[in-house]
């Protein structure tokens, strides 16, 4: 179900007493507001710290935990990988996949990323399903196509009930780290594009339901604008999540 949506994406940064440190400062900082319309929010840490931060997460109900990344296999012989089944019981609820990070650096490809959602939702876990294409590809006005392929290709293979778990995050690669957020307009746009997607691929309900969240160097500071346009649902949030103040600050931005 459509719902508004803040995620933590933590990398592959701090140590483990930094994160229990992280996740503490957001917890009392987020436990202030407790306001009835805040929205889901979800802490992606890197895999050893997921128990430990799981525990300190606030006791608000919105708060879940996610993970970064999952294997496409259930277990086996796969020397330092981790199953959607082994995240699921240590607390996760949510997975990302596709994020542009793992596409160009591990070369991680729709075919994959197929098996890895699948493995994901097989297990109950949530996909946060990245797309989003490069300067390049908008400068070469391809945007719209190229985005259409990622979804066609990568996530409609799905059934409508496999589809009703997803949760999308539109990240243009140029705006990721970057310090350059797309416009609210820009954003707008491509969340409007993708609906339109889902709509022919489903149908208008599965459309309407989807959360779609914009991801690119929102911060404290565009939060709001970003996130009051009509179909942006919330933030995939990378540096800005790793400084409570900001992070609470993006989840009050509704
Ligand atoms: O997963 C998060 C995104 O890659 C955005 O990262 O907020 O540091 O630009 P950023």
């Amino acid at each position: 179900m459509r719902q508004k949506l803040v995620a933590g994406n933590w990398k592959m940064n701090l140590t483990y007493p930094e994160a229990l440190a992280l996740v503490g400062e957001i917890a009392s900082l987020a436990g202030e507001s407790g306001a009835a319309n805040a929205p889901t929010v979800v802490i992606c840490p890197p895999f050893p710290f997921l128990h430990g931060v799981g525990q300190q997460l606030p006791q608000a109900s919105n708060f879940h935990l996610g993970a970064q990344n999952c294997h496409q296999k259930e277990s086996g012989a796969f020397t330092g990988e981790v199953s959607a089944k082994m995240l699921a019981s240590v607390g996760c609820e949510y997975v990302i996949l596709g994020h542009s990070e793992r596409r160009q650096y591990f070369r991680e490809d729709d075919e994959l990323l197929g098996q890895k959602l699948k493995a994901a939702l097989a297990a109950g876990l949530k996909p946060i399903f990245c797309v989003g294409e490069s300067l390049e590809t908008r400068e070469a006005d391809e945007t719209f196509s190229y985005i259409g392929k990622q979804l066609t290709d990568g996530l409609f293979h799905l059934s409508n009930e496999e589809f009703a778990q997803v949760v999308i995050a539109y990240e243009p690669i140029w705006a990721i780290g970057t310090g350059r957020t797309a416009t609210s307009a820009q954003a707008q746009e491509v969340h409007a594009f993708i609906r339109e997607q889902i709509a022919r691929a489903y149908d208008a309900q599965a459309a309407l339901d989807t959360t779609i969240l914009y991801g690119g160097s929102a911060n404290a500071q565009n939060a709001k604008e970003l996130f009051s346009q009509p179909d942006v649902d919330g933030g995939l949030i990378g540096g800005a999540a790793l400084k409570a103040a900001d992070f609470t600050t993006i989840i009050r931005s509704f």
